[in-house]
This record gives structure tokens, sequence and C-alpha cells, in this order.
């Protein structure tokens, strides 16, 4: 068995992977920390958990890890976590950090993004960028993958296989975007509290989302070799998880682009494109592992696309775990579903 720590485990995204770690044949939960709510039993923090693991005491985020742990999440804020990751590397650990310390192999994005030089940035040439679907073999061979950020996610996987032709126009992509209230993480903050957010929705992170940077320095690193500008909007909406992307693209022969991403993802367990003319919607991927992708063609020039996956999972633990099972050469599939829950 692999020992695993999740560092974090108190938050949804720590939740969500303790979850998924509970129904995975090869891995076994021995270390969990948190910031406020060391000292605590998992199982008093964490309703959903049953009494699986429910005796462990969270453990302060400094404290040495239990005995062993091969594998660690850290599903820490920016810059909490890069500390944590450089000294469970020392370890000997292998990490999936799912914040978005190590995203940025550009350090220049990562300031002007968060607004701080990196804490660590020696430690970010070995990080590995997670987008499992287009990085297989490089976190086959890493001890980090910075696990992508869930808009990234959701934007990128249905735009990589058109960016790499050369039939859509780069500089005419707008995105939209709509996230369920759990993406801000279980942390009180006002703009999440049920009066503030119920029956209403909002735009934010205007004038340049910190995920802006990690879309395009990726678009251009996996998809069109080339700095892109990729204009973002983000909207949280009283739904408690799920990302939906509409992303309006112009170019070439958009008829064709269907074809494209069909075959791009033929084979792949995780990332459905639906018929041609068919969306996706929140409500189909939620409490999966699944990325839905629809296209629809608007006229000779211009094409809408529409993604959607749990921001909890393809977006945050899911996809982590994916990760981690190519790291140990596991079954990719291993403790996940591409299944979701409905209604
Ligand atoms: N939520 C999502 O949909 C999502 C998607 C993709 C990526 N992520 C990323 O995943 C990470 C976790 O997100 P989340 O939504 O799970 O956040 P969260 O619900 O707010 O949980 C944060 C966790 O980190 C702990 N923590 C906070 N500050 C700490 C510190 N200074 N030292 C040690 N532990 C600390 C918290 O412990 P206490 O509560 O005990 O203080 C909690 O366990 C973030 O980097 C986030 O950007 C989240």
């Amino acid at each position: 068995m692999i020992g695993v720590a999740v560092f974090g485990a108190s938050g949804y995204a720590g939740a969500e992977l303790i979850r998924l770690i509970a129904g995975h044949p090869e891995m076994e939960l021995r270390h969990v920390s948190a910031g406020r709510m060391a000292g605590k039993r998992l199982g008093e923090v964490l309703p959903s958990i049953g009494d699986y693991c429910a005796e462990l005491i969270l453990a302060d985020g400094t404290a040495p890890l239990a005995d062993g742990v091969d594998l660690a999440f850290t599903a820490l804020p920016h810059g909490a976590a890069a500390a944590t990751v450089a000294r469970l590397l020392a370890q000997g650990c292998r990490v999936v950090d799912l914040s978005a310390d190590f995203r940025h192999p550009n350090l220049n994005n990562y300031r002007d993004a968060y607004g701080t030089d990196h804490p660590q940035p020696a430690l970010t040439t070995q990080a590995v960028y997670g987008l499992s679907e287009w990085q297989r073999e490089a976190i086959g061979s890493t001890n980090l993958v910075a696990n992508p950020g869930c808009y990234p996610t959701s934007v990128l996987l249905p735009l990589l296989p058109l960016l790499q032709t050369d039939l859509l126009n780069c500089d005419r992509i707008i995105v939209d975007a709509k996230s369920g209230t759990s993406g801000a993480g279980r942390s009180p903050k006002q703009t999440t509290l049920f009066c503030e957010i119920n029956e209403s929705i909002a735009a934010y992170g205007l004038p340049r989302h910190r995920h802006q940077w990690e879309m395009e320095e990726w678009a251009e690193n996996l998809g069109c070799n080339r700095p892109i500008s990729i204009p973002f909007t983000p909207h949280i909406i009283p739904m408690t998880r799920g990302m939906l992307a509409t992303i309006y693209l112009h170019g070439n022969d958009p008829s064709s682009w269907h074809a494209i991403l069909d075959q791009r993802y033929a084979d792949e367990p995780f990332v459905r494109v639906l018929p041609a003319g068919q969306l996706p919607a929140t409500g189909g991927v939620a409490g999966s592992n699944r990325c839905d992708i629809g296209i629809v063609v608007r006229d000779d020039h211009n094409a809408v696309l529409v993604s959607c996956i749990d921001n909890l999972l393809k977006g945050a633990a899911g996809q982590a775990l994916q990760n981690a099972n190519l790291m140990f050469a596991l079954d990719e599939q291993s403790g996940l579903s591409p299944l979701g829950v409905w209604p």
C-alpha cells in the first residue's frame, strides 16, 4: 500500500481527497494536517467521512510526518503550500500540490498573479504541470506535480487541441466562466455568506483574475507555442459545486473543430466530447472526474465551446489523484469514477 498524507485535510479539496483515498485500492491514509483545526479528530471536522479514519488527529502543518508516508497531497492556500512542499520533498515524499505555488515555470507570471516573489524559486524547475491528459509522461517521472487550477482545467482541455491547429484566430478568444461557491474554499469570507450569494450571481477578479496568467502560460506552452491573450471573466453562482466555461472562438472552418476535439479525446476516460451541437451542464459531471465538452458552430468563422467540470474533482482532488496514479504507475483510473451523481 502507498502511505498517503493530506495537508489541508479540513478544507473542501482535502475532504474530497480523503473520500477518494478511502475508495482507492492501493492507498492508505496515514497522516492528516490542518491549520486552525489542528488537534481535532478528523471525524469531528469532516461530516462526510463516517467512520473512515475518523479517529486520526489533525496534525499541525509542521509536525513530523507519520511513518510510511510515500505520497503527500498539499491542499493549502497558495503561499502557505510552498514551504510545506519543500519540506516534504526533502523528506523523500512525492507531492501533488493543489495550490498555485508551482504552476508557473515563468516566475514573473507568479509574481504578477499572486503579488509576491516566489517563496521557493529553485523548486519550480522540477515541478510538472499536472494537466493529466497532456502531460502523462512527465508526470510519471517527477516527484512534484503542480495540479492545475479549476478554471484553467476547464478552459485548457477544450482549447488546446484547437490551439495546436492553424485554424483558430488566437487573438480572438474570450472566456466567460462560472463556479460554484466551493471553489472559494471553506474558510469563511463575506462574499460567500448565504445572504450574499443566495439568489445572486456576480463577476469577480476583474480586470485580470489570477487564473488568466495560468491559462495563458499553458495555452502557449502546450498549445500554440507563442504568447497569447485570453480575456477571462469568472462568476460565482449560488450552487455548491460545478464549473462551466463558455469559450468564444473565431477562426476558419469551425465546422471541422468538433472532429478535431473528438479525435483528440476519443480514448480518454475522463474527457468526453459530446455529439456536435450538444452542450454539457454542470449537473452531468457533479461527483465525477469528467470534463464534458460541447461545441456549437455559429457561422463560417465563429463557434462557442462549453465545458463543464466538478471544480472539486477534475478541477482539484480528482485530477490530483489521477496524477498520483500516473506518478506511481498505477491504473490511471484507480479510485476515480467517470460517472457523476444524478440528480
Ligand atoms: N476549492 C476548489 O474548488 C479548488 C480547486 C482547485 C484548486 N484549489 C486549491 O486547493 C487549495 C485548497 O483549497 P480549498 O478550497 O480546499 O481551501 P479551504 O477549504 O479553505 O481549505 C484550506 C485548508 O488549508 C488549511 N490551511 C489554511 N491556512 C493554512 C496555513 N497557513 N497553514 C497550514 N494549513 C492551512 C486549512 O486548515 P484550517 O481550516 O484548519 O485552518 C484547510 O484545511 C487552495 O490552494 C486552492 O486554491 C481549490
